[in-house]
């Protein structure tokens, strides 16, 4: 039987304390335990960026880090960024240039972008391709996705 270890993560903001197994994924907990599934898993390889969540101001793969090694921290998902705003000029992008087609990649994407946009820096369309390199998108071709980036980033 798994081990279960009593730990308390704040998740967008409010502190959620359960036993979880001492194996479990951050993502898992996330989805499965706190029921926000707006993170994806795909690869669960650290490979693809749909499980990509941020922990204490950092984006991160939820499918590479223990949810006992997020004991303390605080997470943040897409619903939370969502919830505060600070992805709307995102979303308003993404949609105004159809950045996404099956959605499936988009949280994130959108995850990965807003990482970037917070270094409030101009970049080049290469600098956008390199950072969000690690966020696999079968259906766009990307090229939607790197102008509604550069939009927001570049006005
Ligand atoms: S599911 Fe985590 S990187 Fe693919
Ligand atoms: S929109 Fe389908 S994987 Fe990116």
């Amino acid at each position: 039987m798994d081990t279960t270890i009593e730990t308390t993560i704040t998740v967008n903001g409010t502190p959620v304390t359960r036993r979880v197994p001492a194996r479990q994924h951050l993502i898992d907990f996330l989805r499965d335990t706190v029921g926000l599934t707006g993170s994806h898993v795909g690869c669960e390889h650290g490979v693809c960026g749909a499980c990509t969540i941020r922990v204490d101001g950092e984006i991160l793969r939820g499918c590479l880090m223990l949810a006992v090694q997020a004991n303390g921290r605080k997470v943040d998902t897409i619903e939370g960024l969502s919830d505060s705003g600070e992805l709307a000029d995102l979303q308003r992008a993404f949609h105004e240039h159809n950045a996404l087609q099956c959605g499936f990649c988009t949280p994130g994407m959108l995850m990965a972008a807003q990482d970037l946009i917070r270094q409030h820096k101009k970049v080049s369309r290469d600098e956008i391709r390199t950072h969000i390199g690690g966020n696999y998108c079968r259906c766009t071709g990307y090229q939607a996705i790197v102008d509604a980036i550069e939009e927001v980033i570049n006005g």
